[in-house]
């Protein structure tokens, strides 16, 4: 079995053409399925640009089994990172079918095909949003978790549920969920990064565009939360921090270091940050004003939540290294990429 060769699904999205980067920065050979359900062939250009490697790529739809399957019958490899799912909160409750479909299938699909093929090792993508509104903070990987507050929520419960099942009564599967914070900035070349499409959900890009003219003016959701300065607070992790945990997490398994058939890890800085302090860091990062207002406070959003990093900083043997105000300029010059092109 090839343990230098990981199956990236979704790995032409934001998080993971990230990590197929880094991956292949640390020796291995990367196969990705994507169907560019949220993505588009740019990255793999821009991966095979900051490289010199073009991975091999499969356009496919991690629901389609026979699809995968053949994936599974050419290549092999001992690892899976999987990254492909839907991730629009306010789309995921206006359409629930359409989460649990994709999101459970796929994952399902993946985990099944491991099993009958004897690939060992999985990473899947979950999120801080399984915290919800924690009654402590920072929250550790203990931490219970809170009742999903929209399907794409449950998705990612759902999904860490069945991967823990799973692992823990089959001596060959092991399986690493990393509960990512809230990812920004791009690869510095400014080669990748977010490419959201219509009305960004998330801040950064949102801030982005009305830098670059896009998009008029920012809202800031809520100046009364119970915060230092009353917007909310956030752990800002840097996309390219972010995605070398994931070559991290597959030394971890490779090498046999896994000390639980299924584990978890808080992917994060541990350093809280307001929404008005993320808005003043980008404007003086990159030098500009930024056109914002106060509005409403957004339903559904948590007034705070960071992690407690310890358990990734010392089982994991990782931890963010990149400067706020050096990803906040990545952003922008991703930005800047994207107008110009
Ligand atoms: C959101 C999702 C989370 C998901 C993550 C994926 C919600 C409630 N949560 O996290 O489940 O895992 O994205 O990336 O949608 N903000 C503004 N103005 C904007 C946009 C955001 O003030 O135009 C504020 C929000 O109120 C929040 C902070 O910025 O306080 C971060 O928002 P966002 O980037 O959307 O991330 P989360 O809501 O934390």
């Amino acid at each position: 079995m090839n343990n230098r060769r990981v199956l990236v699904t979704g790995g032409a999205g934001y998080i993971g053409s990230h990590t197929v980067v880094e991956l292949i920065g640390a020796g291995y050979e990367v196969v990705i399925v994507d169907n560019f359900s949220n993505s588009d062939a740019s990255s793999l250009e821009g991966i095979a640009k900051i490289t010199g490697v073009t991975p091999t790529f499969i356009e496919a739809d991690c629901c389609d089994k026979a699809a995968l399957r053949e994936v599974f019958e050419r290549y092999d490899f001992s690892s899976v990172i999987h990254f492909a799912a839907y991730k629009a909160v306010g789309e995921s409750v206006a359409m629930p079918t359409k989460y649990y479909h994709n999101n459970l299938l796929s994952f399902i699909n993946v985990v099944e095909l491991m099993k009958e093929y004897h690939r060992p090792n999985i990473v899947f993508s979950s999120s801080a949003t399984v915290y919800g509104d924690a009654e402590e903070l920072p929250v550790t990987e203990r931490t219970p978790r809170k009742p999903a507050t929209s399907p794409y929520g449950n998705t990612k419960q759902m999904a860490e549920d069945m991967l823990r099942d799973i692992v823990t009564v089959d001596d060959e599967l092991y399986g690493i969920a990393l509960r990512y914070f809230n990812p920004i900035g791009a690869h510095p070349s400014a080669l990748i990064g977010e490419l959201p499409r219509g009305i960004p959900n998330n801040l950064v890009p949102y801030i982005t565009q009305t830098a670059a003219g896009v998009r008029e003016c920012l809202s800031i959701f809520g100046d009364d939360y119970p915060t230092p300065d009353g917007s909310c607070l956030r752990d800002y992790i840097d996309i390219v921090d972010l995605a070398r945990a994931h070559v991290v997490a597959i030394e971890r398994m490779v090498a046999g270091k896994c000390e639980e058939h299924y584990e978890i890890f808080n992917i994060g800085t541990g350093s809280p940050v307001s929404v008005f302090e993320l808005v003043k860091g980008f404007e003086a990062a990159n030098n500009l004003t930024l056109n914002y207002k106060v509005a409403a406070r957004r339903p559904g959003d948590v007034t705070a939540v960071w992690a407690d990093t310890t358990r990734a900083n010392e089982v994991l043997g990782w931890r963010a290294e990149r400067k706020l105000d050096d990803t906040l300029r990545a952003a922008w010059a991703w930005e800047c990429h994207v107008r110009n092109r």
